[in-house]
């Protein structure tokens, strides 16, 4: 048999005991034989395990102390007093928003609010177990039924979280033989769910189909299953799926397709219906349909949108829903409401989408690089250096505008930018003034990350 390090007989008997330390005393106490220490010692004392220690704490104290050391004020976690809209109230100032992804401006609308507050009279806040076994309402299945009869699907299926939804759904349905072709930009909730699954994972060329048709032909038929995965519109850069190739070359390589519609759902097609109807394909072509509750329907949770026998699979097997809470009744209601509200009244997509012209328009007429944008709800402004758009987001606020930095490592070095959310509540006013004030900004936001010398960032990075 091999033999044991200590640290491996010390964590196997931590495991089995609940306890960390002294596992030759333990042994010796339940009348077990002793098994002394290579040198001999009977017991060990192991110091107290310690958070700080951590490498990835060491790296992120870092990485705050440059920030502090640049004078940048951290834009994150800042506190929203109120409902956020087009304009938000931070520290009792009010600004100009573009840091919150309410796509129709329906977070707070008074029937909005009335469907979660039925609900909670009725069902109260949590659905206080696991839909499986006694978590079920009847708005969970309603909310369900109007999301499958959105895609035109047999069924659908909500969860607690957007995030954990794309994890435990590719995680469920891949597995090691499987192989994954991904676009390179897609959010990391799928990029875990790839690597929680086991198969063979390809990062795709950004939204380019014929590196993904070499890819296919050189890879596929190594594989069990195949699996194509996209974002109908792409959360860092505002541009478009193309699904009509995807859908193509899933047939022809015969694969699954997914496309996560999270920043779509609203946002595109004449009635947002989202990237079917942009793209006029039958949405049945598409295997798995998956989206957030926190954009468009102003709640939290995720959902699937497919085949009776897809959705029949997670409902029993996905860990995200099997073994977590049911969505709370209240954020069921209200995305149902939302849902229905989208439907209905479709100039807040129309006017939603003239607001995402006019910005990509004007951004561009000022001269200001928008990337890759396609005038979606999204709107990236391009910036260069992490420390050129943290300055940048610092120096907006000091003017009223509210527009948070995308830094390394969510996007490459020398790709930061500042992102955009753009709703239907904004006014053409607030979207002209904001990116003037942009444009303004730029040139004394890059001046003051030239003054900041790379040395004085090594400095603060060895606590100088
Ligand atoms: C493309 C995409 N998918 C999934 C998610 C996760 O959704 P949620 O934030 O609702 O958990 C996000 C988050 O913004 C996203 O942008």
């Amino acid at each position: 048999m091999a033999k044991l390090s200590d640290a491996e007989i010390a964590a196997l008997v931590g495991r089995f005991s609940g306890e960390q330390g002294e596992p030759a005393k333990r042994r010796a106490d339940s009348g077990a034989v002793a098994a002394p220490y290579a040198d001999g010692a009977l017991s060990r004392a192991y110091p107290a395990p310690s958070f700080e220690d951590l490498p990835a704490y060491k790296r992120l104290e870092v990485q705050l102390k440059v920030g502090k050391a640049t004078g940048v004020t951290q834009p994150f976690f800042m506190v929203h007093e109120g409902c956020a809209h087009a304009t938000t109230v931070v520290d009792g100032r009010t600004l100009l928003n573009f840091s919150t992804y309410d796509y129709l401006g329906l977070n707070g609308d008074p029937r909005v609010n009335a469907a979660a507050v039925a609900a909670m009279e009725r069902y109260g806040t949590s659905a206080s177990a696991s839909r499986l076994v006694a978590g079920e309402r009847p708005v969970h299945r309603e909310l369900e039924q109007a999301l499958a009869a959105h895609y035109g699907t047999e069924d659908a299926l909500v969860f607690v979280s957007g995030y954990a939804t794309n994890v435990t759904v590719i995680a469920t349905l891949f597995d090691r033989g499987d192989i994954i072709f991904e676009d390179a930009l897609v959010h990391n909730s799928i990029v875990t769910g790839a690597l929680n699954s086991g198969a063979t994972r390809v990062a795709v060329p950004h939204n380019d189909v014929e590196a993904l048709e070499r890819l296919l032909k050189e890879r596929r038929h190594r594989h069990r299953r195949a699996l194509i995965v996209t974002e109908g519109v792409f959360s860092m850069d505002g541009n478009c799926a193309r699904l009509k190739e995807l859908i193509a070359l899933k047939k022809r390589y015969g694969c699954f397709l997914m496309v996560d519609e999270a920043h779509a759902l609203g946002v595109t097609g004449k009635t947002g219906r989202g990237s079917f109807e942009r793209e006029g394909i039958n949405p049945a072509q598409v295997d798995i349909w998956m989206g957030t509750l926190s954009k468009t329907l102003c709640t939290c949770g995720g959902y699937i949108a497919g085949a009776k026998a897809l959705v029949m699979l997670l409902r029993y097997t996905a860990p995200a829903f099997v073994y977590s809470v049911g969505l709370s009744p209240a954020l069921a209601a209200a995305s149902l409401k939302a849902l229905t509200l989208l439907h209905e009244e479709t100039w807040r997509v129309h006017k939603l989408q003239e607001n995402a012209r006019y910005a990509l328009d004007t951004a561009r007429a000022l001269g200001l690089n928008t990337g890759l944008a396609e005038g979606t709800s999204i709107l990236p402004i391009l910036v260069g250096s992490s420390l050129k758009a943290a300055f940048l987001s610092n120096l907006l606020m000091e003017r009223g505008v509210c527009a948070l930095p995308v830094i390394h490592p969510v996007v490459p070095e020398g790709e930061a930018r500042l992102r955009l959310f753009l709703s239907a509540a904004h006014e053409k006013e607030h979207l002209m003034s904001a990116l003037k004030t942009i444009a303004d900004c730029l040139p004394v936001a890059e001046e003051k990350a030239a003054a900041f010398s790379t040395s004085r960032v090594r400095e603060a990075e060895h606590g100088r």
